[in-house]
C-alpha cells in the first residue's frame, strides 16, 4: 500500500530496506495517515505519535509492539534516545549478565563475532517489523530458552509513554541510557548523513539543529524522553536505572557494578579481584569492538553497515562544530525543558 510517488519509490531503493518505508499496513494505515507528520532527516517522513517522533517504518513496530508484545519477569529493555551510546551499553549487559556461560572475553565471545545490535535486538526496528506490507509477530520463544537461567535482553527507543502495558507492570528491569544532547545531535547528524546514499545530498548541520531544538528528531524530543524514564527511575528506582553515557565515561568501574547489582547480576568480591569487571569493559571499549571484523566489515540483517554504530565515542566533541550561539541555544533549551526536574546535562 504505497503512500509515494513512483520517482521517491525509486530513490528509496538506495537506501538500507529498514529505510524503505512507503509502505504501511493496512492494519496500522488510518492511524498513521492520521498523525502529524513532518519531513524526515534520512527517511521520507516522521510522524508524531503519543508526542514523540517516528519514521513511517519505526511507528509501525511501535504500535505492533505496544500490542502483541508481552513482558516477563526475566525481561530486561535497554531503553535509550537515539545516538546515546546504546551499542556500547548492549555491549557491556549481554556480557554482563551472560558472564559465566561466555567467561572468556579474549576469545570465543559472541561480541567478538557478533555485533550487539543482533545480540540485544530492538524491540521495535528489529523484532515487531513489516515485510513486504505485513506484520511480522515474532517468536520470542527462542530468545527466552536460551536466557531462562540469565536475563533476556531485549531493547528499544520508545518512550516511557508508548511502553507496552505488560513493560510497565510486569517486574521486568528497564536500564535507561541518556548522553548530553550536544553530543547526541552531533552524533545523530553524522550518522544520519553516513547513511545517506552517495547521490542524495546530505542535510545540513543548520536545518537540521533546527529540527532537533524543535523536537523533530527520532524518538524526540529528547528532553521529554529523558524527563518521562528520569521521573519514573526516581519513583521506582528498583524498575528503572538511569544511566548516562557521560557520566559512565567517567567511571565505568563503578557503573558497570552498579548496573550489575541492579540487574541481580552482582559482581563477588572474587570476581572483582579477578579482574573480570575489567576484562567486560575492555571487551566493549569503543577501540576493542569498533576494530572488530565484524564491526568494521558486517553487515545488520536489515543491511546497515556495522560501522555506522561506530564513530568517535568520546565525550564533547560537539566542540568541533556547533557554534558558541548554537550551543548556548541548545543548554538553555534543554534547561528550560528539564527546570525543577533535577534532571541535568
Ligand atoms: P559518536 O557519534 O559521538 O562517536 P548509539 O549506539 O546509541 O547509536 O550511539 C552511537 C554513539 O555511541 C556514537 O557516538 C558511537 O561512536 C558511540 N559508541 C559506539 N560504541 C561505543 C563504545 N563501545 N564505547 C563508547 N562509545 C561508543
Amino acid at each position: 500500500m504505497s503512500t509515494m510517488s513512483k520517482e521517491e519509490n525509486h530513490q528509496l531503493s538506495d537506501l538500507p530496506e529498514f529505510l524503505q518505508d512507503n509502505d504501511i499496513v493496512q492494519e496500522f494505515k488510518d492511524l498513521v495517515l492520521s498523525l502529524p507528520r513532518e519531513k524526515g532527516w534520512l527517511a521520507s517522513y516522521l510522524h508524531q505519535y503519543q508526542g514523540f517522533w517516528h519514521t513511517t517504518r519505526q511507528i509501525q513496530g511501535v504500535l505492533s509492539c505496544q500490542k502483541y508484545f508481552k513482558s516477563l519477569d526475566n525481561d530486561v529493555i535497554l531503553v535509550s534516545t537515539p545516538k546515546s551510546g546504546t551499542t556500547w551499553l548492549k555491549a557491556i549487559i549481554f556480557s554482563l549478565v551472560n558472564r559465566s556461560t561466555f567467561p572468556d572475553t579474549k576469545h570465543n565471545h559472541p561480541l567478538i563475532t557478533t555485533n550487539p545490535h543482533v545480540l540485544v535486538p530492538f524491540l521495535e526496528l528489529n523484532l515487531y517489523l513489516t515485510s513486504k506490507s505485513k506484520l511480522v509477530i515474532p517468536d520470542l520463544s527462542s530468545i527466552r530458552k536460551a536466557t531462562l537461567d540469565s536475563a533476556s535482553l531485549f531493547s528499544t527507543h520508545l518512550p516511557y509513554v508508548s511502553l507496552p502495558d505488560s513493560v510497565k507492570t510486569s517486574p521486568c528491569k528497564l536500564v535507561y541510557l541518556c548522553r548530553n544532547p550536544k553530543d547526541v545531535f552531533v552524533s545523530l547528524w553524522h550518522f544520519t548523513n553516513r547513511l545517506k546514499p552517495e547521490s542524495w545530498a546530505k542535510n545540513t548541520m543548520e536545518e537540521s539543529f533546527e529540527k532537533f531544538c524543535n523536537g523533530v528528531s527520532l524518538s524526540g524530543p529528547f528532553w521529554d524522553h529523558s524527563l518521562g524514564y528520569w521521573k519514573v527511575s526516581l519513583a521506582s528506582p528498583e524498575k528503572v536505572l538511569f544511566l548516562n553515557y557521560d557520566e559512565m565515561k567517567k567511571e565505568p568501574f563503578f557503573h558497570v557494578k552498579k548496573l550489575a547489582e541492579f540487574l541481580g547480576f552482582p559482581f563477588s568480591l572474587q570476581e572483582e579481584a579477578n579482574g573480570d569487571v575489567s576484562r567486560i569493559l575492555e571487551l566493549c571499549s569503543f577501540d576493542n569492538l569498533s576494530n572488530l571484523l565484524v564491526n568494521k566489515n558486517g553487515k545488520q540483517p536489515s543491511g546497515e553497515e556495522n560501522k555506522t554504530f561506530f564513530r568517535r565515542g568520546e565525550v564533547g566533541d560537539w566542540m568541533n562544530y556547533l557554534t558558541p550561539e548554537m550551543a548556548k541555544k541548545l543548554d538553555s533549551l534543554v534547561e528550560q525543558k528539564l527546570h525543577g526536574s533535577g534532571l541535568k546535562f
